[in-house]
């Protein structure tokens, strides 16, 4: 058992004020650490050997403990939380609309989106990076998968919404679930955020619906299953009801990593202008001054390897929970069915032993040769097996190309007011405040950008 655990809360104190404190001290204490989560004991796979079983034994460990079990009574029963025994039917008909074609055509809706974010901002404005930043990923999912473009209000209540969602979904964990049924104001914001977003999936479904015609989006592709299915689950394809808990899934697990990815990103890139200087001489050489796409992420080395090295540092998906479905044998113990393991991440990107100088940023980490002698494991931003994040090659198109936009363009600065530390209680880490202070770099001009000096908030 680690130490410091508190009477009642156990371990969960200290996780929640310094997530990635907690995770780098854990592999001090084994391969297989237990930690106390409230009233729940649970097993932290310290070694990549263990969290690569832990992935790939899908069937044994589980989709099911604290998190999800309450992330199933929220989002329902998409292909993000639903048991293994449901999973691979669902996973099949939704992977066709996240092959290499299909996020061809997507990556000029990414890059769209974040050159008219790059477009908008001013030289010596100070921003507020991650809501900027989350409405652009917003943008780009509800564009990308949904085919939906939606007005500035409607994009600022999905925000609102999917972050209350997200942030009590993570403190419902150590909640007992009699507590969470009180008519408590927070109880009640929680309901009425996703009694919001369930209708605003109804409407973006019923929108689709009426023009009844293939967008060659993620929908259109769920929606043709169910009508050759005629009549849903019976004949494989996806139920109405699948149909929209899928939505929301993507909804709430899309945008968010992305813009937490790329705000972690920033802040690395402030605090370390010299490799800001070399991601933005790339951003150059290889993007001149057309349009960015997909094609283009290949030769964006240097990005890549600082987007790499951001997930490494500060992986938005900290914390995920498994459930046993069997006695199981790890790391030389037996441990019962119904046993919690927790996937974290931070753990293994925290080792010294995997990551000499394991808090530095260092991106040439991340050249082939070095990155290649990593076990297996040792790098999970992403998950692995079978439930391995769906969207891994949509986000890290989505991360390098914004990055490499906003970068080209945009020297950017710590500002007073910053709070760099993970946001507490959050279900994505991502950072409590991101001023950041704009200098634009000199260059071309382009379209609808001022010249350095001539705007500022
Ligand atoms: C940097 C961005 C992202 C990160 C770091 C990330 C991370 C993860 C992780 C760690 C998991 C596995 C969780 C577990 O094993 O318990 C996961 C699953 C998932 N992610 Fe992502 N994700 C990102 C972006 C996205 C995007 C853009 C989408 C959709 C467009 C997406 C959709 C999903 C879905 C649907 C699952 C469940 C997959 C399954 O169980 O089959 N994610 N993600």
């Amino acid at each position: 058992m680690a130490p410091g655990a508190l009477p009642l809360v156990g371990h969960a104190w200290s996780l929640l004020r310094d997530p990635l404190g907690f995770a780098g001290a854990l592999p001090a204490h084994g391969d297989l650490v237990q930690v106390r989560l409230g009233p729940v004991r649970a097993y932290v796979p310290c070694h990549p050997d263990l969290l690569v079983r832990v992935l790939r034994q899908g069937r044994v460990f589980d989709k099911g403990g604290p998190f999800y079990d309450r992330a199933r009574s929220v989002l329902g029963n998409g292909v993000g939380t639903c048991r293994d025994a449901e999973h691979r039917r669902q996973r099949r008909l939704l992977q066709p609309a996240f092959d290499a074609a299909h996020l061809e055509r997507y990556s000029e809706v990414m890059a769209r989106q974040f050159t008219a974010l790059a477009d908008r901002w001013r030289h010596d404005q100070v921003i507020d990076a991650y809501p900027a930043l989350y409405e652009a990923a917003l943008r780009t999912v509800l564009d990308t998968l949904f085919s939906t473009r939606a007005d500035t209000g409607a994009v600022e209540r999905v925000h609102r919404s999917v972050e209350t969602i997200l942030d009590h979904l993570f403190r419902r964990m150590f909640l007992p679930p009699s507590l969470l049924r009180l008519p408590t104001p927070a109880n009640r914001r929680f309901d009425r955020a996703l009694a919001d977003l369930r209708h605003g999936v109804a409407a973006l479904i019923a929108d689709h619906r009426r023009t009844d015609r293939d967008r060659g989006d993620l929908l259109s592709t769920m929606l043709a299953t169910r009508r050759h299915a005629d009549g849903g689950r019976a004949g494989g394809g996806l139920s109405d009801a699948e149909i929209a808990d899928q939505v929301l899934t993507m909804l709430v697990a899309g945008a968010e990593p992305v813009a937490s990815t790329l705000a972690w990103a920033l802040w690395l890139l402030a605090e370390h202008p010299a490799t800001a200087d070399q991601v933005a001489r790339e951003s150059r050489e290889v993007l001149g001054s057309r349009p960015p796409r997909g094609a283009d992420v290949p030769d964006l080395v240097r990005t890549g390897q600082v987007v790499c090295e951001t997930l490494r540092l500060y992986p938005p998906g900290w914390l995920f929970t498994r459930v046993t479905s069997a006695p199981v044998e790890l790391a030389g113990r037996t441990l019962p069915a119904g046993a919690t393991v927790l996937f974290m991440a931070p753990v293994l990107h925290r080792r010294a032993d995997l990551y000499p100088r394991p808090q530095r940023f260092d991106p040439d980490r991340w050249e082939p040769a070095r990155a290649a002698a990593l076990p297996h494991g040792a790098f999970s931003p992403f998950g692995g097996g079978a439930r391995q994040c769906i969207g891994n090659a949509y986000a890290m198109t989505e991360t390098v190309l914004a990055l490499a936009i906003i970068t080209g363009r945009w020297r950017v600065r710590r500002a007073p007011g910053t709070d760099a530390r993970p946001a507490a209680m959050a279900t994505n880490l991502r950072p409590r405040r991101l001023l950041l202070h704009l200098t634009e770099r000199p260059g071309p001009a382009r379209a609808g950008s001022a010249a350095p000096g001539e705007a500022s908030t």
